[in-house]
């Protein structure tokens, strides 16, 4: 018999051992007698000494792969093996504490998308609907229907980002208020969330980019106490059953009266803290009753239909309710802070 039969005949005659193994420590022992330093295939490769340059090139070769051969046998054979026992193992009520299990990375809501739920949810409850719209803005929305003409000095508080004449980044979220009513009828109750932007320069409290959510109700008999029953529940939902509200005069061109709200601190609840300025109040939002220039602009009749507005700053809120001291931890992408968000 030649070396090649005799490596093809130690390949079957593995072949038949590995089969008759049901015990995976033996596949050890075969590992040594096929493959050892004193196992049959050096047994072979002993003998090639006294071959021919070419014969021992095609017998190498073929031993190569007799020995690959097995090896793959012996691996095969030995996880079949170690599958069955585990299964019987886990079956009997046995946990396998030796498998490792790679953990995929899982995603996380950022804060900001956590606070603009709720509140999409506080108000959905009330019977809100939820609306977006356009952050590239016609200037005629995002000033002048809202009683904000050229010449008027409220459009100096709104540094704005213009793209082309006419156009400009929304520097609030109010300029929706205009494009439903102008789309619908009264009565309505809408939110919208979104993107604001201002050329304003980045600090701890200021981005040139951040989020709204504008509110606007419109009716037949809507008056300030509907505003303020509405505010009420949502920061009582929003900050817990304790929570009070506040309503001082304010200004803004779009409503009439307009009013700024404040929620007792969510943090150290009314006592005073650093949070709060130790004033117990948190400045949170403006709002007014819908100013009847407006309800002309869109083409409403004031003297049939009321309503009333708000708009909320979603970074601010959701600072208060985490303790968030600086805006730019938002934009950051930071997994350490966005990690602490599962909702
Ligand atoms: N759009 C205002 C701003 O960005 C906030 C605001 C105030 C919205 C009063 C309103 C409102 O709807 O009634 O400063």
């Amino acid at each position: 018999m030649g070396l090649k039969e005799e490596l093809y005949e130690i390949l079957e005659e593995a072949k038949k051992e590995v089969k008759k193994i049901k015990d995976k420590k033996l596949f050890d022992e075969l590992r040594v007698k096929f493959l050892g330093k004193k196992g049959e295939l050096r047994n072979i490769l002993g003998k090639l000494g006294a071959l021919g340059v070419e014969e021992k090139k095609e017998i190498g070769q073929a031993a190569n792969e007799v020995k690959d051969k097995i090896q793959e046998l012996i691996d095969e054979a030995a996880e079949k093996i170690e599958k069955q026992e585990r299964a019987a193992r886990l079956k009997k009520g046995v946990p396998d504490i030796s498998v490792s299990r790679t953990i995929p990375p899982i995603g996380y809501y950022h804060p900001l998308t956590v606070i603009r739920d709720k509140m999409i949810g506080v108000f959905k409850n009330m019977g809100f609907s939820v609306e977006e719209g356009p952050e590239l803005e016609e200037e005629y929305y995002n000033f002048d229907a809202l009683n904000m003409p050229w010449y008027h000095p409220a459009r100096d508080s709104h540094d704005s980002f213009y793209i082309t004449k006419g156009k400009l980044m929304r520097t609030h979220t109010s300029p929706m208020q205009a494009r439903i009513m102008q789309k619908r009828k009264p009565p309505l109750a809408v939110v919208v969330p979104g993107r604001c932007f201002r050329r304003d320069a980045v600090d701890a409290t200021h981005s040139h980019t951040f989020h709204q959510m504008e509110g606007l109700v419109v009716d037949k008999n809507i008056t300030f106490a509907d505003l303020k029953g509405t505010l009420l529940t949502w920061a009582k939902m929003m900050f817990g059953p304790q929570t009070s509200i506040r309503m001082r005069p304010d200004y803004f061109p779009f409503t009439e009266p307009s009013a700024e709200l404040a929620v007792t601190c969510p943090i150290c609840a009314g006592k005073k803290c650093s949070v709060c300025k130790h004033t117990g109040w948190i400045e949170i939002a403006g709002c007014g009753l819908v100013d009847p220039e407006v309800f002309k602009n869109i083409g409403y009749d004031p003297e049939q239909v009321s309503g009333f507005a708000f708009g909320m700053g979603l970074e601010r809120i959701a600072m208060v309710v985490y303790g968030i001291r600086d805006i730019r931890y938002f934009y950051e992408n930071d997994m350490r802070l966005i990690e602490q968000f599962v909702k």
